[in-house]
């Protein structure tokens, strides 16, 4: 049947004629990590060209890249000194900058980071109690909200926090706040460059009590299900690129739901430094966004998304 069929794609608009998957600019979401203060950019040593930003001072870098495309940014507040206290008061960091960033750009999608993680002493993303923990997600959620965020996106893993934080939303008047829910993250040694830089290495132990465990893709459809049913109105998929089988079931098990994958500090790195080192081209990190879009996520939370939106407004690869 197939004798006649000769497949080489000899030319290059052959080729793109027959393109099948696009990345865009609004596919990616950029996410920063925000300190506290006036002025500060700083590296990070984990994770090359990834820095952590005051507020104030990544206003310009998302001018920039907003006019390359950029639509939506995820934010991690990691602040100086630990305690709870500082995770869900009225004018936590991540808030405060939530509004300062909101002031700045009316139209941005900001979606912020609901966990403990940065703020607990011993590194985990719970108080030792589940529901307990529930709670003050639940109150950090609505702080973020008030401040302005488009989208909170629990990334702890407790049992039963989308339905808390949505009740706590909804009762605090902010029924149109959607939940972006972590809702298959895998207990992954590709987190270890972003424990460095939001400072959340757990002192002791690992996260596998609560994180699930990469043996079991059957279980991440019953999590999902799972926030689905509590209100979960986006889910995402964590890590990405290892986990591209678990993308591809959600996808269709869920064929409307917005599915987000988390391409983590780890993927990133070991792609960067494989550039950095001359052992591949710089469009590989194009070659894997690509390959997390095929498998069906509609977005991707990306550290490339700087590099991605230059080279889509066709200034080739910076990097
Ligand atoms: C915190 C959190 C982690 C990441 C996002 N939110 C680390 C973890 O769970 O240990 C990882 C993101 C990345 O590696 O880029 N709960």
């Amino acid at each position: 049947m197939y004798a006649q069929f000769r497949p080489r794609r000899l030319d290059e608009s052959t080729r793109r004629r027959y393109q099948q998957i696009f990345l865009t600019p609004s596919d990616f979401i950029w996410p920063i990590f925000i300190v506290d203060g006036q002025d500060r950019k700083e590296p990070i040593p984990s994770m090359t060209d990834v820095y952590r930003w005051s507020a104030d001072r990544v206003i310009p870098e998302i001018e920039t890249l907003m006019a390359r495309g950029l639509t939506s940014i995820l934010i991690f507040g990691v602040p100086e000194h630990k305690g709870l206290a500082g995770a869900a008061a009225p004018d936590n960091l991540a808030a405060r900058a939530v509004s300062v960033l909101r002031k700045a750009f009316p139209s941005l999608e900001i979606i912020t980071d609901v966990c403990l993680c940065s703020y607990t002493e011993d590194g985990h993303c719970h108080v030792g109690d589940n529901d307990a923990t529930c709670q003050i997600l639940a109150e950090m959620a609505v702080s973020h909200a008030r401040a302005g965020a488009s989208l909170v996106a629990p990334s702890d893993m407790m049992d039963k926090r989308v339905g808390v934080i949505r009740q706590a939303l909804d009762q605090h008047g902010f029924q149109t706040v959607p939940i972006l829910s972590y809702a298959a993250k895998f207990a992954s040694s590709f987190y270890g460059p972003f424990r460095e830089a939001a400072d959340c290495t757990p002192q002791q132990g690992d996260r596998k009590q609560y994180q699930m465990d990469y043996h079991n893709p059957a279980e991440a459809m019953w999590e999902t299900d799972a926030d689905i049913a509590e209100g979960a109105a986006q889910i995402m998929v964590k890590p990405a690129l290892t986990y591209l089988d678990i993308v591809a079931a959600t996808r269709n098990r869920y064929p409307h739901l917005p599915i987000v994958a988390y391409n983590v500090s780890g993927e990133y790195q070991m792609i960067r430094t494989m550039i950095d080192t001359g052992q591949a081209k710089p469009d590989l990190c194009y070659e894997t966004l690509v390959a997390i879009k095929r498998a069906g996520a509609n977005r991707i939370v990306s550290y490339w998304t700087p590099t991605a939106l230059a080279f889509l407004s066709g200034t080739g690869f910076s990097r």
